[in-house]
């Protein structure tokens, strides 16, 4: 959370300074609550304006110093507009490279409800959406992880992030076509064929120029 400094910072003359504290009275006590308990002490008027706004600062530094340096603090949430340009490169990073198809801007922005992105520290480090065809079938699309963070974790928690927004729409089964199968084994998918997933083959196989060269596995996950 990010704490809020009050506004009014003009009364900040002639209030007694914060005490001097041993760092053992905060053992155990969250950001949150020292916040609180400075806030408290607003209220009573025993610190200024000022002091607490110093203390909400340095609180907000420590946040952000922590959070830096915990490999594990990402989060996984529905896709925003305001990420439209990383989701773009994601998706197009990953085309060029042949693992995703195109898509274009025009595109990622018509169908945002559909997409969830791992962020941290406010960076977009991937992205995967979830389309959901007329026959009540999903499948997992445009799934990519920065290049730099492989294997940390991201990609399973994107792709746990859709089961659960499938499993939410009563969805029964997700599918995906990948040339990467080790990883979808690893997150609990099961081998398929295309030819049982008629919905894909007539969106996008029927005119695909790799139709007869096919170097894509299906892979779906019931639910
Ligand atoms: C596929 C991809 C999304 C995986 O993301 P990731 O964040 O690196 O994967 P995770 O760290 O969440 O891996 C989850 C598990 O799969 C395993 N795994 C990941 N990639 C793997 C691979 N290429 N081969 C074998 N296992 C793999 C991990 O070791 C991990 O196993 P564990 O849970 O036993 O530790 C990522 O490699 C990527 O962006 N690839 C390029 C685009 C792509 O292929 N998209 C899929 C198109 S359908």
């Amino acid at each position: 959370m990010t704490f809020n400094t009050p506004s009014d910072s003009a009364n900040n003359h002639g209030l007694p300074s914060i005490p001097f504290v041993s760092l053992d009275k905060f053992h155990g006590v969250s950001l949150d609550e020292i916040y609180h308990q400075a806030a408290t002490l607003r209220k009573k008027d025993q610190i200024s304006e000022g002091a607490l706004s110093r203390i909400t600062q340095a609180l907000n530094d420590v946040q952000e110093l922590l959070s830096e340096h915990t490999t594990d603090a990402f989060v996984v949430r529905k896709a925003r507009l305001s990420d439209i340009d990383a989701l773009q490169n994601m998706v197009n990073y990953w085309a060029q490279q042949g693992e995703n198809l195109p898509r274009s801007r025009e595109d990622i922005i018509r169908n945002i409800q559909s997409f969830a992105v791992c962020v941290k520290n406010s960076q977009v480090l991937g992205c995967a959406c979830l389309y959901v065809y007329d026959t009540g079938l999903a499948e997992i699309r445009s799934l990519g992880v920065n290049p730099m963070i492989q294997r940390q974790g991201q990609g399973r928690a994107i792709v746990e992030f859709l089961l659960h927004k499938a499993a939410d729409y009563e969805i029964k089964k997700v599918f995906v076509l990948t040339r990467n199968p080790d990883f979808f084994a690893r997150v609990g998918f099961k081998l398929t064929t295309i030819e049982a997933l008629p919905e894909k083959i007539r969106k996008d196989c029927d005119n695909c120029s790799k139709q007869d060269r096919c170097d894509e596995v299906a892979y779906e996950f019931n639910l």
